[in-house]
């Protein structure tokens, strides 16, 4: 087998290994099957609270995620906490966030297929573990690793579909993703649209939600 087929083969059986979040964390960090790793600074694994039942997926850390071993902690993790807050989530109560790739691409450059495919058997064992009743992609990377196909994330964004695991469908919504509305603002209408529908959903699938602060 190739040294690539070798690093997908191990990260799956690494990720099939685990039984709970904390075993999947110790399997990524125990991972050596792709590049990302060696000029990373830390593995970033989520962050937030998987009893939420809603669970966000971006791209790859930047370097904020990579200082602080967190997702979304930077510039767009503020714009997205703000996000979250106007739909009753809060990622210390009720809402977990992770990223497809699990260590920074140096210069935040886009992560090739080959990165993504070795990370990617985490990320499904992520979502079985997490077990969310409804999954949120932030961005055309996470809808291009997660969805597939080819259509861009403006046909996507919107639109529910379905993620099967374990035997079942979890309803998924591809959006913006939080870097890309500070550096398009107008497209705010969009994500925001799209954050109502999230929450109506939510509501249908009674999933709690904190309540709103006057700021
Ligand atoms: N952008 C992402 O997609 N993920 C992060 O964790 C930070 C910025």
């Amino acid at each position: 087998m190739s040294a690539m087929g070798d690093s997908i083969g191990n990260a799956h059986a690494m990720a099939a290994n685990a039984q709970s979040l904390a075993e999947l964390k110790a399997a990524l960090e125990a991972f050596n099957g792709c590049a990302l790793k060696r000029t990373a600074t830390n593995t970033v694994f989520a962050d937030g609270t998987p009893a939420g039942g809603i669970l966000f997926i971006g791209e790859a850390p930047g370097r904020d995620e990579d200082r602080i071993g967190k997702p979304f902690v930077g510039r767009a993790g503020q714009l997205l906490d703000k996000m979250l807050l106007s739909i009753g989530l809060d990622r210390n109560v009720n809402a977990y966030i992770t990223n497809v790739i699990n260590w920074r691409p140096p210069d935040n450059r886009d992560p090739s297929s080959e990165e993504a495919a070795q990370c990617l058997p985490f990320l499904r064992r992520h979502i079985e573990l997490a077990e969310p009743q409804l999954i949120v992609l932030l961005g055309a990377v996470a809808a291009r690793h997660v969805v597939g196909g080819c259509e861009g994330i403006m046909k996507l964004r919107g639109r529910w579909m379905e993620y099967r695991i374990g035997g079942y469908n979890v309803p998924l919504m591809p959006t913006l993703h939080p870097a890309y509305l500070l550096r398009q603002p107008a497209h705010k209408k969009l994500a925001w649209r799209d954050l109502q529908a999230i929450a109506t959903r939510m509501e249908e699938i009674g999933l709690p939600r904190v309540p709103m602060r006057a700021n």
